[in-house]
């Protein structure tokens, strides 16, 4: 019976540490103020709710009027779309309204997808 407990355990553990490799959620909300001005989930923000974004479809909220282009992006967020699209939401989604440049460090933008996965 430990045998099992023990084995248990190595597998939680290499989980766990996928999962800190992937993005650091704690820093990722740190990363997340130079979102929070847009994304702060505050009645009438300029930016949509990000709460559950991860496997969500883009530009899918009903309360909020997404530009045309975002609401005819197609596709679901997943990690790899949105890592592109925070490193060049211009480039990603062109002719998005979202007014930001994008972050260029690639640490930044996995912790902070981190973070919006923690967020459902
Ligand atoms: C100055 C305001 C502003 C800032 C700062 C900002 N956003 Fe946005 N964001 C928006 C707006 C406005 C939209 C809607 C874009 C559209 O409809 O084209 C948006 C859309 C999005 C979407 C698509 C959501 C959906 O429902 O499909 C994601 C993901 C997103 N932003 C992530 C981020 C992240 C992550 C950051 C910080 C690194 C950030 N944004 C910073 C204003 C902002």
């Amino acid at each position: 019976m430990s045998r099992v407990i023990f084995a248990a355990a190595i597998i939680a553990g290499v989980a766990l540490a996928g999962a800190a490799s992937a993005g650091d959620a704690a820093r990722g909300q740190e990363v997340f103020k130079a979102c929070a001005a847009c994304h702060g989930e505050r009645p009438g923000d300029l930016g949509p709710s990000l709460v559950g974004v991860v496997g969500r479809k883009a530009g899918s909220l009903e309360d909020f009027r997404y530009s045309g282009p975002m609401s005819r992006a197609g596709w679901t967020w997943d990690e790899a779309k949105l890592a592109a699209f925070i490193h060049d939401p211009q480039g990603v989604v062109k002719g998005t309204k979202m007014p930001f440049d994008g972050l260029a460090g690639d640490r930044d933008v996995e912790d902070v997808i981190a973070y919006l996965a923690s967020r459902k």
